[in-house]
């Protein structure tokens, strides 16, 4: 079996597939990381084929691979269009996003991605990024915090947890700094048993807001429809529900709503159509050798063809 360092891939079989790559055609995988899906890519690929990959985080560009047909720009996704364009790229055939963190991310104890370690409290993927978690932490007062809490990471007790933030950073009389002093802060309101759940829902928060991470979903996905050639691949990796109820709706009506439009015929009008059915998860086997893959979501959408004649999708292909 290999070994991966930097980060394992998640369903990697299934992205392959759900690209249904064409030998010479043009790709983007939008979240390099350790470059496992790109180059799984690269060996679909044939000679005349190209891959542009992003990954916002300068850590992954260690991981370039050194190969004619790859690009790698070390830029956030949320910018897809543009950079692509600066290549001399308008049309691609497919795009790849695996979303959220890498195992390298989780790794480095001083970016503070994880629950495990004592660390910075930073959680900027992209660190030329101004705000971090401490920043954040130490910024927003009582109810800015419960929200914030409440919406990226659906936690229950988003109150409590907020007010004792704000409590500790003002007995402390200095702000939370380290991973640890925020840990220490939400203790007593973490339910027996499910202390590390809860701590992960509370890291989850604010890392989506730090990296506003479904703003910079939102735009990727507006601008892959653009880029993509009619018939081209869109395939996203999702790990929470936030982000797959964006994709889940995004492919099924092309808005982040999920508002479905027809037509007088009862054709959809989208620029996209879902070709998964549902979301695809890891297999058993998968499962058994990374953990990550236990949350992931895969779906694929495709390109509509008939991208001058009213964006129709017929309603038998949804
Ligand atoms: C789950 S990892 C991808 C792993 C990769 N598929 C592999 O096989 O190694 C996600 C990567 O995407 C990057 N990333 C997340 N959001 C991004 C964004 N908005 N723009 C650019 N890169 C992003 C992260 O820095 C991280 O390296």
């Amino acid at each position: 079996m290999q070994e991966y360092e930097y980060h394992r891939p998640v369903m990697l079989d299934e992205a392959l597939g759900g690209l249904a790559i064409r030998p010479g055609g043009t790709y983007v995988d939008v979240t390099f990381g350790g470059g496992g899906h790109s180059r799984a890519i690269l060996s679909a690929l044939g000679s005349e084929g190209r891959l542009f990959a992003f990954d916002q985080d300068e850590d992954a560009l260690a991981n370039a691979i050194d190969d004619s047909r790859f690009v790698l720009i070390n830029e956030n996704f949320r910018y897809l269009k543009n950079f692509l364009r600066l290549h001399g790229v308008r049309r691609v055939d497919g795009i790849l996003a695996d979303l959220g963190v890498s195992s390298h991310q989780f790794d480095v104890a001083e970016r503070g991605f994880s629950t495990r370690f004592d660390g910075a409290l930073d959680l900027r993927m992209d660190r030329r990024g101004e705000m971090t978690a401490a920043d954040l932490v130490n910024s927003l007062d009582e109810s800015e915090l419960a929200r914030l809490l409440k919406l990226y990471g659906e936690l229950p007790n988003a109150k409590q947890m907020a007010r004792a933030i704000v409590k500790y950073r003002q007995e402390a009389g200095s702000p939370i700094q380290t991973t640890g002093e925020l840990k220490a802060a939400v203790q007593r309101h973490l339910p027996r048993g499910m202390e590390n759940k809860y701590l992960a829902m509370l890291f989850q928060a604010l890392r989506i807001e730090v990296n506003g991470e479904l703003e910079a979903l939102k735009a990727m996905l507006q601008q892959a429809c653009e880029v993509l050639e009619p018939g081209g691949r869109l395939v996203v990796i999702s790990y929470h529900s936030l982000e797959d109820r964006l994709v889940k709706n995004f492919m099924r009506s092309g808005n982040f709503e999920g508002e479905v439009e027809k037509d007088f015929y009862g054709n959809v009008l989208s620029p996209i159509r879902m070709v998964s059915r549902g979301a695809v998860q890891a297999g058993e086997a998968e499962l058994a050798v990374n953990n990550r893959a236990r949350s992931a979501r895969l779906r694929v959408g495709e390109k509509v063809e008939a991208e001058n004649d009213s964006k129709a999708v017929p309603q038998n292909n949804r």
